[in-house]
């Protein structure tokens, strides 16, 4: 049964009475509910059913929607067994009728709700109850397969398509997928075992991926054991990514957390993030495809991460880098027991750049490399990239950190003829581990200044003066989704 356009069921006398002699607890959803309630007295001509309940709730969101429907009124069941796919994409191809009547949201009860692939519309809230989890499905036939990435030239597991993620949109404008810290379960094993064996024909899929498309929230949701990556906008701008927990074995393949790739204007707050690959990895695209793709990653912030990856960086810049990455700015993150901390890939072919980072207020516990800088990181799309298309680096800034139980403070290798420039290195203490290498730093192919930094730099990053250098930069005015508020939504559905 579709939605209609009063957005909320006529109530029964029988709901209401489960509603007011339900044992509520005096919280601000509940007041919430009995106003909707209140509303609905007036509604006239009420066809009349057994057994609603009416269940409202608040959620913070760039915008707030005129429709709503729950997957249940498109024969949607939360058993954990049936597929929900067709009830999904049902769903969300009936509202996208509302794309320009105030837009649509699509609410997900508890429930264990198995489903392939399904792909959103613009304007439009997926909304994931607390205890609502969604499952993929292992059935293949259930994922539709795409072409590879124009940017990336083939796809990373295999060179012919890849698998549609698990959530997909492209082309949108404006699109949230929202929880109350609701899951989604990639159920990643079947998948990692296939790559393991060396058994994919296509690339795995990701867990969310929204390609060509302005204005996307992704807030309050946990993400579980992903195929592969786990979110990955990818040429969008005005992206906002919030409070996401993301678990994965720190021994999976390729379970990348936050991969902004080619975007434009990203803010991502508030993650906790443990996986078997980079936390957060800014990408752009891959030699030759990347270079003649030519959509770099600019205007990205990065705040209160805490990233936990024994084998992969908290943050990562590349490799794929051949758009270019300028403008990152990452503060308050926490790294535990993570291989580096801010990375920076690339190699030659690659071309593009990486400019313009800065990172400030990172703390670092039981790390192999604080900062880390590879030049050769070799790995290319085939075998006709131009090894004339050197990477441009330069303007690195990183500063007010502290780290502990360190084996190696740094380890900065640039490209011969082609040096990593503008390094700057403020107010960083590093603690030594008890069996820390016995040279902390090593540099080659680089430049750059530091200032108040332990344990003591190499050459090529020479101690400046206090009276020349206090601290590296880090921009202080704001990046444009800074300053996009977000409103209250409500939202009032029913269901059996
Ligand atoms: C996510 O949840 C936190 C904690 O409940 C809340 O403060 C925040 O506003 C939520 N974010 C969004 C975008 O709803
Ligand atoms: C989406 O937008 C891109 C870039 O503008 C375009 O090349 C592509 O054909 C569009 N795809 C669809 C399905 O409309
Ligand atoms: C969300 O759920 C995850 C997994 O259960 C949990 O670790 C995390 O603390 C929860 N986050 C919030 C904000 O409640
Ligand atoms: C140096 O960094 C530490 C740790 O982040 C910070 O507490 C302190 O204020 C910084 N000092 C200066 C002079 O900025
Ligand atoms: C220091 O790091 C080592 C691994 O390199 C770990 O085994 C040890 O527990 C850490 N010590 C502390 C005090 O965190």
């Amino acid at each position: 049964m579709p939605c209609n356009k009063s957005l909320i069921h006529p109530l029964s006398a029988t709901a209401m009475e489960l509603l007011w002699i339900s044992p509520v607890k005096p919280r601000a959803a509940n007041v919430v509910t009995v106003l909707v309630v209140l509303a609905l007295l007036s509604v006239k001509g009420a066809e009349s059913r057994k057994g609603r309940i009416l269940e409202s709730f608040e959620y913070n969101a760039m915008s707030c929607r005129a429709h709503s429907a729950s997957i249940t009124d498109f024969g949607g069941v939360g058993d954990g067994q049936t597929s929900n796919t067709k009830a999904f994409q049902d769903a969300i191809d009936h509202l996208s009728q509302y794309a320009s009547d105030g837009g649509s949201q699509l609410y997900v009860p508890a429930g264990k709700w198995l489903t392939g692939s399904f792909s959103l519309t613009s304007h439009f809230t997926l909304f994931l109850h607390k205890d609502a989890v969604l499952l993929a499905s292992q059935n293949l036939n259930e994922w539709p397969l795409l072409k590879p990435l124009p940017s990336y030239g083939r796809g990373r597991d295999a060179a012919a398509g890849r698998y549609a993620s698990l959530i997909f949109g492209t082309n949108l404008t404006d699109v949230i997928i929202a929880g109350d810290n609701g899951t989604i379960d990639g159920q990643g094993a079947f998948w990692w075992q296939k790559f393991h064996q060396g058994k994919l024909k296509y690339t795995r899929p990701y867990l969310i991926e929204i390609m060509y498309s302005d204005g996307i929230q992704i807030s309050n949701l946990t993400l579980l054991n992903s195929p592969s990556w786990n979110v990955h906008p990818v040429y969008s701008s005005d992206i906002l990514v919030q409070g996401i927990t993301i678990l994965a074995p720190v021994r999976s393949p390729n379970t990348d957390g936050i991969n902004p790739d080619s975007c434009t204007n990203v803010k991502i707050e508030d993650c906790y993030i443990v996986s078997g690959d980079d936390c957060v990895a800014v990408k752009s695209g891959w030699d030759e495809y990347g270079i003649a793709f030519g959509m770099p990653t600019k205007q990205l912030i990065i705040r209160r991460l805490t990233c936990i990856s024994p084998y992969s960086a908290t943050i990562a810049l590349g490799s794929e880098m051949s758009g270019g990455i300028q403008d990152v700015r990452a503060e308050d993150i926490t790294a535990i027991n993570t291989e580096s901390g801010v990375r920076i890939k690339t190699a030659v072919g690659r071309g593009g750049y990486v400019k313009d980072i800065y990172v400030k207020r990172m703390i670092m516990h039981t790390m192999k490399w604080a900062f880390w800088m590879t030049g050769n990181y070799g790995s290319h799309a085939d075998k006709n990239y131009d090894p004339n298309a050197l990477p441009v680096i330069q303007g690195i800034n990183y500063r007010d950190m502290v780290a502990d139980n360190v084996s190696m403070a740094a380890r900065l290798e640039g490209i011969s003829g082609d040096p990593f420039k503008e390094i700057c290195i403020s107010n960083v203490t590093i603690g030594m581990a008890a069996k820390a290498k016995k040279i902390p730093w090593t540099c080659t192919e680089i430049e750059g200044i530091t200032s108040g930094v332990t344990p003591r730099p190499c050459d090529l990053l020479p101690d400046q003066r206090p009276e020349e250098l206090t601290e590296c930069d880090f921009p202080p005015e704001d990046i444009p989704i800074d300053s996009v508020k977000l409103q209250k939504c409500s939202y009032g559905m029913h269901y059996m």
